[in-house]
């Protein structure tokens, strides 16, 4: 006890010593919602305006927020709320508010179960008509004097999903209620919603609208040196670090999400460098190591046939093969169906794989003329044929694939 072990002296020693890259690592999570937001001062006012109403014992108008990914919709929409209804307590109006992220709840029953267990009435899990559900909540909510304030995140999944009716419903309820009062604000990334959603829905939806433009450079500099401000040690990060994320960040539609992110990996690379400071080399790296799990993530959810199509393009490159061309695809992947005993699909089919494969990035095409024989495409992956083989061999439950893995296509037999 007196005299304490060196060896576990020098272990603590280097524990104390390991650099510390993180303060609090949270504040770089993209559902943390800081105190202020800087470049949004317009949109907090102008929602802010609108939902005072709720204070007076007014009912504030239905609001629709759309812009693209990481402009701060989000974050904006529950920072006034939960302000609001911070000062609407103790007074005499009960208010509650209420988030919905409609990814996550997506179907007309989920959403109304979870607003009813808001006002702690308890739903079945399925079972009920969704109309009854519906009752429940309005008869619920309309039991007292009250406003509940929902925000419908995301609700172009909902719509995709489940159609009008939900939407119709809440925001038909508005007329419906005699004591209650009920205010929605929807938000959406997808800029082409308004056109496929009914126009009536839409308009009481949006009896205000609020657009949130891309940030650009010089704005995603300020918010990323507000949340490393949070998140770092003093000192352990290049200025050069928050002006290349950002930078690459307003490349990717001022998102401030991604660039966001590319600032916590690139801590958490420093990190598990035992560095003690991030520089934008590690910006760099975290960049193609996060473009490389997309891709991942992408190859990984494609269906068996497009998996598929993309293995013998595999096959191909693998084995010599100098031009590509869709005939020679479609040749190898009805090899492959024979082998793994999968239906064979028409070209016309195929041909709507690889344009998918096309449209992210995973191969690229040139079309070629053959005179009177008509066009064809020119193909080659685009990845690196390591990236694809891991997907093929490792991500397939089935292993349908990696007994083909090395198969060698007739047409390339000498
Ligand atoms: N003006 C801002 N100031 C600080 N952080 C912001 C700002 N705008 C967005 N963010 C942060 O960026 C991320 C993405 O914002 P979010 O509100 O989710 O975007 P959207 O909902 O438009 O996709 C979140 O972590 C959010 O906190
Ligand atoms: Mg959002």
């Amino acid at each position: 006890m007196d005299t304490p072990s060196p060896k576990v002296d020098a272990m603590i020693d280097k524990y104390l010593e390991a650099p510390q890259i993180f303060k609090n690592r949270e504040a770089l999570n993209h559902s943390f919602v800081p105190d202020e937001l800087p470049h949004r001062d317009k949109h907090l006012d102008r929602m802010v305006s609108i939902l005072i109403s709720a204070l007076r014992g007014g009912t504030p108008s239905n609001i629709f927020l759309y812009g693209k990914t990481g402009a701060g919709k989000t974050a904006v929409a529950r920072l006034v709320l939960r302000a609001i209804a911070s000062k609407g307590r103790g007074t005499n109006m009960p208010l509650i508010p209420s988030y919905i992220n409609c990814n996550q709840f997506s179907t007309n029953y989920s959403i109304l179960r979870k607003l009813c267990k808001k006002i702690d009435i308890e739903v079945p899990f399925t079972g009920l008509p969704t109309d009854e559900v519906y009752s429940r909540f309005r008869d619920g909510l309309d039991s007292a004097e009250q406003l509940m304030i929902i925000i419908l995140d995301e609700v172009d999944k909902l719509v995709n999903k489940s159609g009008n009716d939900v939407l119709y419903d809440l925001t038909r309820m508005k007329v419906d209620l005699e004591r209650a009062r009920v205010s929605l604000i929807g938000i959406t990334n997808d800029l082409r919603f308004k056109s496929q959603i009914d126009p009536r829905v839409l308009s009481s939806l949006s009896e205000e609208e609020l657009f949130f433009a891309p940030y650009k450079a010089t704005e995603l500099q300020t918010i990323l040196e507000q949340r490393a401000k949070m998140a770092f040690h003093p000192g352990v990060y290049d200025y050069g670090v928050i002006t290349l994320c950002a930078a690459i960040g307003a490349r990717e539609h001022g998102d401030a999400r991604r660039a966001l992110h590319l600032l916590k990996v690139s801590g958490e690379l420093a990190e598990t460098q035992k560095l003690n400071k991030v520089t934008e080399d590690h910006v760099k790296q975290a960049r193609n190591h996060i473009e490389q799990k997309t891709i991942n993530t992408f190859l990984e959810t494609l269906p068996i046939q497009s998996k598929t199509v993309l293995h013998s393009i595999y096959l191909l490159e693998v084995n010599g093969k100098k031009e590509i061309f869709s005939g020679d695809v479609y040749d190898v992947y009805s090899e492959i169906c024979g082998i793994v005993g999968l239906d064979r699909l028409t070209l016309r089919r195929i041909s709507d794989f690889v344009n998918e494969l096309i449209m992210h990035g995973i191969i690229s095409a040139q079309e070629i003329s053959r005179g009177r024989y008509g066009r064809t495409r020119r193909m080659q992956l685009s990845i690196p044929q390591e990236q694809v083989k891991k997907v093929l061999v490792e991500e397939d439950k089935t292993g349908r694939l990696k007994q083909v893995i090395d198969f060698v296509p007739t047409l390339l037999r000498p």
